[in-house]
């Protein structure tokens, strides 16, 4: 079981902690099973990088990065070292604890709307 911090990026909103959380599930899952909005506007098939956010600490409890998943966060907002996709990493079986960053998730209902940014 894992505890996985989850902070935001979105100005004025609070971290929440998610406690007793099950490997093998995958974070963008958790972060919606948790009510955390995360866009995923590909279906979790690794052919957008919606779902992008930064994994602060603990990347080693998380699967192995591909050469794909690698290429969509290129194509990310802000792409970092800690970047992931989190329909792509999903925890491994063990025990631990992560921190993660959900980019702000206004950006994409901005561009649905059609402002410009
Ligand atoms: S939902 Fe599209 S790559 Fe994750």
């Amino acid at each position: 079981m894992y505890q996985i911090k989850v902070k935001f990026e979105q100005v004025g909103r609070s971290p929440v902690v998610l406690h007793q959380v099950a490997a093998s599930q995958s974070l963008l899952d958790i972060c919606l099973d948790n009510g955390i909005e995360l866009q995923h506007k590909c279906g979790a098939s690794c052919a957008c990088s919606t779902c992008h956010l930064y994994v602060v600490t603990g990347m080693a409890f998380l699967s192995g990065i591909t050469s794909r998943e690698e290429d969509f966060i290129e194509r990310a907002e802000n792409p970092r070292p800690e970047s992931r996709l989190g329909c792509q990493c999903t925890l491994l079986p063990g025990t631990g604890e992560l921190e993660i960053m959900v980019p702000d998730q206004q950006q994409f209902v901005q561009e649905e709307e059609g402002i410009l940014l």
